[in-house]
Order: structure tokens, then sequence, then C-alpha cells
């Protein structure tokens, strides 16, 4: 994966916990252009490679933009952005990818964010505000204090479009999200990312209005992978190209089986939730464990992430 030299141009304190960085490439050229709601992986000081999502102005080359929460419970990602990156420190990021897109065709678009995951939304609200779209950006936090991006969010373009929501007691927000959700025509798109718990609400609720397909969600940590008794504990894969197979044992990873062949994919988080190690499968069925593809594409089972995904045929053949 191509990795990219920037510096630090701009750290801001955000919210509680939250700061944003602004980078530019130390080669001086300009960025590739992104489509709202894409993340990119960042190098820290601490060697550590972790997914942010973009969070300023698609529209902007010169400079990119991604905020960092600092974990209680952080390996050293996230500590190290809070405390070893200043104005002028060089990282490594690579190029933007997007497993959460907007549907521009969308007649309404409703955004709804819980505490960081207001990141992703904030560049859709960009792009949105600057096509003069019909949308809402409906924002979830423990208080104002634990609200990131306020200055921006109370200003034009946004101020119109946004909705804050502090302090909303658990046994409170499904009504909450239903209000958000009550006017939604049947057209409307809904992005939601946050907490796990908030955004299966969300899609729990925005069911209720909408077909599964106009509901978006990103994630940004894997959760366990969930208990699956029909997927084969070894199976072959088999390159397309080549006709080559490789078994899979039950302690290995497709990506690794595939690495001791000489077949390299390229692979980030590890976890099923950066979408980087996605690969098209020809036939055989997949055992999804990723946390990133859409309801659609584990219907078709017609692509894998191979760095977390097992097989229910004792064959897959994948696009290699
Ligand atoms: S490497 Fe991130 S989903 Fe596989």
């Amino acid at each position: 994966m191509e990795l990219f030299k920037v510096r630090v141009d701009a750290v801001r304190e955000e919210a509680h916990g939250v700061r944003s960085f602004s980078i530019s490439r130390v080669d001086g050229l300009p960025f590739e252009q992104y489509e709202p709601g894409a993340h990119i992986d960042v190098t820290g000081p601490s060697g550590i490679t972790r997914q942010y999502s973009l969070c300023g102005d698609p529209e902007c080359v010169e400079s990119q933009v991604f905020a960092v929460k600092k974990e209680e419970q952080s390996r050293g990602g996230s500590r190290s952005l809070h405390e070893e990156v200043s104005i002028g420190t060089e990282l490594s990021v690579g190029a933007p990818r997007n497993l959460f897109k907007l549907e521009e065709g969308a007649s309404e678009h409703i955004l709804i964010g819980a505490g960081i995951g207001i990141t992703p939304l904030l560049s859709m609200a960009y792009r949105l505000a600057a096509r003069n779209a019909r949308f809402t950006l409906h924002y979830f936090a423990r208080s104002e204090r634990h609200a990131a991006f306020m200055t921006l969010l109370t200003r034009a373009p946004f101020e119109s479009h946004v909705k804050l929501h502090f302090g909303v007691q658990r046994d409170a927000l499904p009504a909450a999200l239903d209000a958000c959700l009550r006017d939604a025509g049947p057209d409307a798109h809904v992005y939601t990312c946050g907490p796990a718990p908030f955004m299966d609400l969300v899609v729990d609720r925005a069911q209720a209005h909408l077909p599964a397909e106009s509901i978006h969600l990103e994630r940004f940590k894997a959760e366990p992978a969930p208990t699956v008794e029909a997927s084969l504990d070894s199976f072959d894969v088999q390159l397309a190209s080549t006709g080559q197979t490789v078994h899979v044992d039950a302690k290995t990873s497709i990506v690794d089986a595939l690495a001791s062949i000489g077949i390299e994919v390229d692979t980030s988080c590890g976890e099923g939730v950066c979408g980087t190690c996605m690969v098209d499968v020809v036939s055989g069925e997949p055992e999804h464990r990723d946390h990133c593809l859409s309801k659609a594409e584990r219907a078709s089972n017609t692509v894998i992430c191979c760095c977390v995904s097992r097989s229910r045929s004792p064959v897959l053949v994948l696009d290699l």
C-alpha cells in the first residue's frame, strides 16, 4: 500500500479527550481527492498504525484533517498521537479508503453520530452543504464538553442542519432516535457512526422506516466475532488465475495461508474493520467474520475480507 510522509500543521483540542490533526504532504504535493466517509491509516511516533476517518472538507487537497479520541485502554496508538505529536511532527499515512459512502442520488440524508463517530459524518456534511442537499446531522454526546467540533457545527454552513442531543440517557435513546427518523421520506438514506450499541439501535429504529440498503454504518473497532457453527475448521483456497491451491487450517488466516505460497494480500487493521484485505470471490461460500462489509455485500458472497473471514464450503476460489 502506498504511504505518504506528512507533516502536522495544526493540532486542536476539539473536545474533552479529542484532538484533531491537520496534515499536509512533506513533498509539497496535493493529496488525492477523497469521497466523504473515507478513512486513512495513520502511523504515529509509536509505530502503531490505526485507522481514522477524514473529517475535513473533502474538496480540499492541500491538507487533510483527522481526529483522535484518547482511549483509556489505548495500546499506544491514540495515546502516542495525543502525547507525542505536535506541530511539525512527521507521520506516515495511507491513501484514503471508503467503505462508508454517501448515496449521492438520495433525496434526503440523515446523519446520526455519537461521540467520536461525528468524524466521518463531518466530511459528509461538508459535501452535502456544498451541494445544497437536504440533510440533518444529529450529534449525540454526553455533554457539550464531550462534543467535538462545536465551533464548526454551530456556524454556517452547518448550523441550520445540526441538531445536538446532549446527555440523553440510555433508556431515552430509542425515543430520541425515533424522533430523528420520524419525518424520513421513503427515499432517505441514514448514516450512523459511534459506539456499536448506539449504531445497533440506530439500525434497529431506522429499519422501521427504511429498507436495509438505505442504512449505512461505519465501525471503528472489531467486536468479538459472532459464533459461527457452519464454518469449516479447515478448507482450501484456490487462485482463479493459476488454479494453485493452498490449505487453510483452523489456526491460520487466509492472508497467512496465501503468504505461505508467496501471494501477498494488503492488510492494515487485521481485525476485519478497515477493508484493506478485501478480495473478490469467484466461487464458494465465504463465512463473513468482518465488520466492514455491507449487508448486501455479505449476502452476495462476492467479496471476502481475508484477514478474519473463513469458508463454509470446502473450496473457496478467489480472484487472485
Ligand atoms: S486488514 Fe482490515 S479488514 Fe482485513
